[in-house]
């Protein structure tokens, strides 16, 4: 299968996703109303210290694209969107512009269009630190997000089988690297134990990126249904929420980052106030920018950006940071998996 047409597949498998997106366990995530608790919203200051830089909206566009004309006219949009709002990025793996110069085009559309914004570059692991500066070079990123995806891999007709290297390939990107390294899941979250690996390996930035939005596995296998070989729907539901990886996450781990199934404000004030520093959203903005281009993603995020200080005036929080104090209550198959993990 030619990779520039997975590429197109995983836009078009994903859009489709997000017509029918499973329950949530956003749902089993609850504040405790405090009647009297709440701040002005004219108080409320969004912006978040993520690691060494300072972002003025607490979410940003998840890694997704780039290598195709599809996808690089996708990119231009949420490039000019992240250009209009200020709102950092990220392009799907640059693997593809590596390996051909032709599609480089579908990559570098975002710097043009965003010459001053913070932009990260995005590389699957198993890559080499020469490969890692090329990407950073490619798009002049900020940081460089690093993905762990061997649950993709494992269901992707044309994956890898053999993960047995990665820890090394983590090591030596974060060495060679010239920005700072974000490592990523993309939908089946980080663990515990490997965020503790993450921090041990000096990976300074981690995005748990959980299972509950979109799903690889799933997209895998209707890939799969035009090509050959066994189907890995058996693994359905595998994996943790983003949720349940930043409330079972270690004290030794990197600065968090959360994604996974966020569908609105509310989505990305629980992912912050579970722990993370800031939180990414693909598949919704994904579907936005596909239905009305840059038009309909800017509003809505301005839209998103004053729900969201809203809603921390409501629960008495003048700075994402001050979510940490709220009362949080856990149900359902969330509350299940905090309570056999042992998380209070
Ligand atoms: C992705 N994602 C992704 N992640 C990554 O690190 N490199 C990549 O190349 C891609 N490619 C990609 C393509 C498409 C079409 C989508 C929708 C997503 C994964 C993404 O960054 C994120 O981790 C997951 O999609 C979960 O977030 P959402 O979509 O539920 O908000």
């Amino acid at each position: 299968m030619h990779r520039a047409a997975r590429k197109d597949d995983h836009v078009r498998l994903a859009e489709e996703q997000q017509l029918r997106l499973p329950p949530s366990e956003f749902d089993d995530l609850e504040f405790v109303h405090h009647a009297l608790g709440g701040v002005s919203t004219e108080e409320v200051e969004l912006s978040v210290q993520v690691h060494r830089w300072r972002w003025p909206t607490p979410f940003y566009v998840n890694g997704m694209t780039g290598g195709t004309d599809l996808t690089g006219r996708i990119n231009r949009e949420l490039a000019v969107a992240a250009r209009e709002t200020g709102m950092p990025m990220a392009c799907g793996s640059v693997s593809i512009a590596l390996d051909d110069p032709d599609a480089a085009r579908g990559f570098t559309v975002i710097r043009e269009e965003n010459p001053d914004g913070f932009v990260m570059a995005n590389l699957g692991a198993g890559r080499s630190g020469e490969d890692a500066v090329r990407a950073v070079e490619l798009l002049g990123a900020d940081a460089l997000q690093l993905h762990l995806n061997a649950v993709q891999e494992t269901a992707m007709p044309e994956g890898s089988r053999d993960f047995s290297d990665w820890r090394r390939s983590v090591a030596e990107v974060v060495a060679a690297s010239p920005v700072p390294v974000v490592v990523k899941e993309v939908g089946f979250g980080l663990s515990r134990s490997t965020l503790e690996v993450l921090a041990d390996l000096g990976v300074p930035v981690a995005d748990v990126s959980g299972r509950g939005g979109t799903d690889f596995l799933s997209i895998e296998n209707a890939r799969r249904d035009l090509l050959t070989g066994p189907d890995y729907s058996v693994l359905s539901g595998f994996g943790q929420s983003a949720l349940a990886c930043l409330l079972d996450a270690p004290a030794h781990a990197p600065v968090l980052l959360a994604s996974g199934g966020v569908r609105n404000p509310f989505d990305v004030v629980k992912a912050l106030a579970s722990g993370a520093r800031a939180v990414g959203v693909a598949g919704t903005f994904l579907k936005t920018v596909l239905d009305g281009g840059a038009e309909a993603l800017v509003p809505l995020v301005h839209a998103w950006a004053g729900q969201t200080a809203a809603i921390l005036a409501l629960l008495g929080a003048r700075t994402p940071a001050d979510l940490g104090r709220t009362d949080l209550i856990v149900r359902g198959r969330l509350g299940e998996f905090c309570r056999l993990r042992g998380v209070d």
